[in-house]
């Protein structure tokens, strides 16, 4: 065992105590295929699955295509206001059962907006459960709205006019779906409109697509986080650009597994992540589809990596420094998982 732990149970223990802020989380993606089934039932929505097991069946995902065309057809079953609340709540619930004290939530609204849904309707239902989550569990939490990078910039501008009077719920803005063919510049104009709105810049980059496509992140975009980032590693300027600005990367390692970005968890680059400098946190993407919300995340690199206590507080402390909580919002969390250390 890595330095500090007796047995892999006192290792899954310190990770289960270690207070935690979660940085990538579609939270369309942690759709249960339970609560898909009774929200399907209670809108009578028809879905192509017999049972849960036959949707579990379902995620072999080769690729970030094959996942994404079942994601937006699970979605389909999310109509009401009520539906968005109680997919957040399930997922709180799950975050505080992982010790998760902070959470900065991507929602997908092109996802709803396109099949008849209300942009209201999805975020009141939204932040209905986020509030509730801070009186209940005192989990603090930001809203990332994403753009889908399948469709045009002209329609993630038309998204952030509808999001305009809802700016004060709204942190920041982000960009997801199917990377390849879709660099970050294509999305440059209404980018730029969200950072003069005040809003915080963050873009899935370098999970598929290549190392440029982190480089447009960060010099057209000028996000301030990448979404996974992995590919930087083919790029040595980039990984020390990236370690020196101390750019935060969200990875997300069942994530990768699931969509075949890295072999298995045991060639997973986590590590050499750390080693390089750069700020990588771990997360869990989309828990319901990979098989595991944040705590198995840490799990599973840690058991196949070896990490030892030192980086496990070292990412635990990136989740919270990377983080769009101002300093002194930082401060009780850090010292928090300092008293652990
Ligand atoms: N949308 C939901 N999960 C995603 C991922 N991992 N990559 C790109 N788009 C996504
Ligand atoms: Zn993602």
């Amino acid at each position: 065992m890595a330095d500090g732990f007796a047995s892999p149970a006192e290792r899954a223990a310190f990770i289960a105590a270690l207070p935690k802020a979660e940085l990538h989380l579609h939270i369309e993606g942690s759709l249960e295929p339970e609560l898909m089934f009774a929200l399907a039932r209670r809108n009578g929505v028809a879905i192509p699955f017999a049972s849960v097991e036959e949707v579990r069946a379902a995620y072999a995902f080769s690729n970030l295509q094959d996942f994404l065309d079942i994601y937006y057809q699970g979605m389909g079953v999310l109509q009401t206001e009520q539906d968005f609340h109680d997919l957040t709540a399930a997922y709180l619930d799950r975050a505080r059962a992982d010790n998760v004290r902070h959470a900065e939530i991507f929602f997908d609204p092109q996802g709803h907006t396109a099949r008849g849904v209300a942009f209201g309707t999805v975020i009141a239902g939204i932040t209905r459960a986020l509030d509730d989550a801070r009186e209940r569990h005192g989990i603090t939490s930001k809203l990332i709205l994403c753009f889908l990078r399948h469709l045009s910039e002209e329609e993630a501008e038309a998204t952030l006019d509808e999001a305009l009077p809802w700016l004060d719920r709204i942190a920041g803005v982000g960009l997801d779906s199917s990377e390849v063919g879709h660099p970050p510049s294509k999305f440059a104009r209404v980018f730029a409109r969200a950072r003069s709105l005040g809003l915080k810049l963050v873009a899935h980059a370098g999970e598929e697509g290549p190392p440029e496509y982190v480089r447009e992140a960060l010099d057209v975009l000028k996000v301030d986080r990448i979404d996974h980032g992995n590919r930087s590693l083919e790029d040595p300027a980039l990984v020390a650009r990236l370690a020196s600005e101390g750019v935060c990367l969200t990875v997300c390692p069942l994530s990768n597994v699931r969509l075949c970005v890295v072999g298995a968890i045991a060639d997973h680059p986590l590590r050499a992540m750390l080693d390089a400098g750069l700020h990588a946190t771990v997360n869990s993407d989309d828990p319901s589809y990979f098989g595991g919300y944040v705590n198995a995340n840490y799990q599973a690199v840690a058991d196949a990596l070896d990490l030892s206590r030192a980086e496990l507080v070292e990412l635990a402390c990136n989740g919270f420094t990377g983080s769009f909580l101002d300093a002194e919002e930082q401060a009780p969390h850090l010292a928090a998982i300092d008293a652990l250390a």
